[in-house]
């Protein structure tokens, strides 16, 4: 690319991020772990009440994008993150961030359903429990009771808020760990191919969810599954050999994508 037109990208995404209302943004992410680097300046925004679709080829960088939105790639030795990185305009890698408060904004569910070996009760509340978020016992049933509700999973537990939460079948656990993100108020969840190990009827009833739960959150979803990303997306991005290849509506991706590669890989020929 000449300096010109480089010039009047950059001019056309600074334009393009004020106009859209984005929760969060990315500019120039590159991310390294040792001497390999595994993103290359990408430049991905998210929007509010939206839910994104990070796709693309095994080993693309798609986790490692997620995993710059809340930091987690700090817990990986030897990972470094470089650009931009903001939550409501605020650089979230400003030494002043403090990185819990973070983690409970932006909020992470991963592939494999992880919920603590403690009860059904104490997943939930363990959190709301450590940031404070209620000022006695009825308000904490409160939040744990609100928490299974949005994550579709009440009815199934309510009589039995006491048994282990590692007792559950898979796609109740998943559906546990998202009422553990919801229960600490995030603004934004993560999830890293969640419904990767569950069975058709337990994906459709946490992709149902991430439907309901769009309203009051943004989410972005990684995906090896393109008709999961059509099901469930309203935006997505395709990722290859760590860097974005384009993002745009996902009606519109599913359809007539930009770019060639886009178009390679929904139509399966690699990847
Ligand atoms: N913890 C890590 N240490 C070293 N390399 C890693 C680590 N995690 C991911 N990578 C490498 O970074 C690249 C992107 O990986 P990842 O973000 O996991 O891709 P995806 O989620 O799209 O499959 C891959 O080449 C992968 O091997
Ligand atoms: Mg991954």
């Amino acid at each position: 690319m000449n300096m010109l037109s480089d010039a009047a990208a950059e001019k056309a995404l600074v334009k393009k991020m004020n106009e859209v209302n984005y929760k969060m943004v990315g500019k120039d992410v590159s991310v390294y772990y040792g001497e390999k680097r595994a993103l290359f300046d990408v430049n991905l925004g998210v929007r509010n009440n939206t839910v994104t679709a990070l796709i693309g080829p095994s080993g693309c960088g798609k986790s490692t994008f997620l995993r710059c939105l809340n930091r987690m790639n700090d817990t990986i030795q030897g990972a470094k993150v470089t650009g931009l990185l903001t939550l409501d305009s605020k650089d979230i890698y400003d030494p002043d961030i403090d990185v819990v408060e973070l983690r409970a904004r932006v909020g992470m569910v991963f592939q494999k359903p992880n919920p603590f070996p403690k009860s059904i009760y104490e997943n939930v509340a363990y959190g709301p429990r450590i940031h404070g978020l209620a000022r006695s016992k009825a308000e904490l049933d409160q939040i744990v009771e609100a928490s299974l509700q949005k994550a579709g999973l009440w009815s199934e537990v309510k009589d039995r808020l006491q048994e282990s939460g590692t007792g559950l079948s898979g796609g109740q656990q998943q559906r546990l760990c998202i009422a553990r993100a919801v229960a600490v108020s995030p603004e934004v969840i993560l999830m890293d191919e969640p419904c990767s190990a569950l069975d058709p009827i337990a994906t459709a009833r946490v992709e149902e969810l991430i439907h309901e739960l769009r309203a009051n959150y943004s989410i972005v979803i990684v995906t090896h599954s393109m008709q999961q990303a059509a099901r469930v997306s309203q935006r997505t991005a395709m990722f290859h050999l760590g860097n974005l290849v384009e993002e745009d509506d996902t009606d519109k991706m599913f359809t007539n994508p930009s770019d060639q590669r886009t178009q390679d890989y929904i139509m399966g020929r690699f990847g």
